[in-house]
């Protein structure tokens, strides 16, 4: 199903810069995770509001297992705290949540936590808040590239059918049908790399980087970033977006 054109449907964020952000006030990383765990309920509410169907948020990769371990536990404990905090917002405002990733090796409480909030917002029909928690782009395509051959050798599949749709079905993020492609990634903190963050999705995404760092970047901010997307499309016209 086409889009229209310069419709914002699904939008990805590389929330980078929660460390940087608690250091400028002489505080410990924790306390910048803290503040941009509540920029996301800010974000959701107002992507919401902007008619974005599907948000995707990079919130922990499975590279962040490298850090410190009262680090990687506070990030694990984070979304015990967000949805004890917000799921009554986000019924109240119809969002679905969805997280992705390998949850298999999360600590129970916080894999109960996840899967109780999907199951809980399964039937809201606004916004899906998309999680990428312990996600990496490349261990979602190693999957993919399984499932595809477990499919070869039960002789469902040849491998000289396998075309671009096949890999985009056996992502994690097929479920999200017409818009599992994001159509705009923004990073903040003013890096500019993707950090093994949606690689075969962002195949014909447009790229935006604010400096702000995630905790400061607001309703205003998401504004401009969308605003500005819409404008591109309007002057570029139809980029030819592949299907898978
Ligand atoms: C990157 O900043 C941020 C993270 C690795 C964690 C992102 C998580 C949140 C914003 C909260 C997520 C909320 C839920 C509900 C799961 P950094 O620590 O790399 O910052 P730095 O580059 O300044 O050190």
């Amino acid at each position: 199903m086409a889009a229209k054109e310069n419709q914002l449907n699904h939008l990805a964020i590389i929330m980078d810069g929660n460390g940087r952000w608690a250091k400028a006030r002489k505080q410990p990383r924790f306390f910048g995770h803290q503040a941009g765990m509540e920029n996301v309920e800010r974000i959701t509410l107002a992507a919401n509001h902007l008619g974005i169907k599907v948000l995707t948020l990079y919130a922990f990769s499975t590279e962040n297992w490298a850090r410190p371990k009262a680090e990687v536990a506070y990030l694990m404990n984070l979304p015990v705290r967000f949805f004890d905090k917000f799921m009554p917002t986000l019924m109240a405002n119809q969002v679905k949540v969805n997280v992705m990733g390998d949850l298999t090796q999360l600590p129970a409480k916080t894999r109960q936590v996840v899967e109780r909030a999907m199951a809980d917002t399964a039937a809201n029909t606004g916004l899906v808040l998309n999680f990428a928690f312990n996600y990496g782009a490349r261990k979602e395509i190693v999957g993919a590239v399984q499932t595809l051959a477990r499919a070869v050798q039960a002789g469902r599949l040849a491998p000289e059918d396998i075309a671009e749709q096949d890999v985009g079905q056996a992502l994690m993020t097929a479920k999200f049908g017409p818009y599992r492609n994001p159509d705009l990634l923004i990073r903040t903190s003013g890096e500019q790399r993707l950090s093994n963050f949606l690689l075969w999705q962002l195949a014909y995404a447009e790229l935006a980087f604010s400096d702000k760092l995630w905790p400061d970047f607001d309703e205003q901010d998401l504004m401009e970033f969308v605003t500005n997307y819409q404008g591109r499309h309007r002057r570029f016209g139809k980029i030819d977006e592949s299907d898978s």
